[in-house]
């Protein structure tokens, strides 16, 4: 492949960054300079394919491809929802998965029956909105938070939280239950929708090649 223009990637930085460019290896296309951990460089060149890669906080990956400042992303499928960019997503990558889910602890189960008006934390305010408001039609207050939610319940911050299960460990650990399941959750490629039409071509073959080796 020698075309001129560089196809660029946003990857959420992480777990989900290493398991791509392990896919990728699987390709032949490899960028040995962003395995080093210890580099401080932002962005990576791999000539001979034309691509550029650079790590981005997840939630911002699905915002650098609906600018066009990255023609590709890939990020988890949580954070696609809760960004809801003018994005395609266009692969299933099927790493990463893992759940959505309302957890709490067992006593409230019955909160949740009864419709009652709770309390909500979540790094997902718009997960848990669409959720609770549009699915179960059920009146909550949802409350933002950055990380730890599980904190939410065991402080009396909240009665329940919307937050991703993996494991189930953090729960366990800290007395709390999955009470209800929201989706299943996988790792996305997403492509800005002018990239999808200037380099069709190009990004069908690399989603097609990553099709075939996942
Ligand atoms: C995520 C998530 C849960 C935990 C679930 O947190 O928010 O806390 O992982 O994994 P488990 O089911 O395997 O225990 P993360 O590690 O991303 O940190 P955060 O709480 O700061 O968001």
């Amino acid at each position: 492949m020698h075309e001129e223009r560089y196809l660029t990637f946003a990857l959420a930085k992480g777990r989900l960054a290493y398991q791509t460019l392990e896919l990728f290896e699987k390709l032949g296309i490899s960028c040995e300079e962003m395995k080093d951990k210890k580099t401080r460089k932002l962005i990576f060149v791999n000539e001979e394919w034309k691509l550029k890669f650079f790590l981005a906080k997840g939630p911002d990956v699905p915002t650098y491809v609906e600018y066009g400042a990255a023609d590709i992303g890939v990020a988890g499928s949580d954070t696609v929802l809760e960004e809801n960019r003018n994005v395609y997503e266009v692969l299933d990558l099927g790493f990463g998965k893992c759940r959505m889910c309302v957890c709490g602890p067992q006593e409230s189960r019955e909160l949740l029956l009864h419709h009652e008006r709770i309390r909500v934390a979540s790094k997902y305010p718009n997960i848990a909105k669409d959720y609770f408001y549009n699915k179960k039609h059920q009146t909550v207050d949802i409350i933002k938070l950055n990380g730890s939610v599980e904190l939410g319940p065991l402080v009396g911050l909240s009665e329940v939280i919307v937050d991703i299960v993996e494991t189930g460990s953090t729960l366990k650990e800290n007395g709390l239950e999955v009470l209800e399941e929201i989706c299943q959750l996988s790792a996305r490629m997403i492509v800005n929708p002018v990239s999808m039409q200037m380099e069709r071509s190009r990004i069908r073959e690399i989603v097609m090649k990553l099709q075939n080796e996942r």
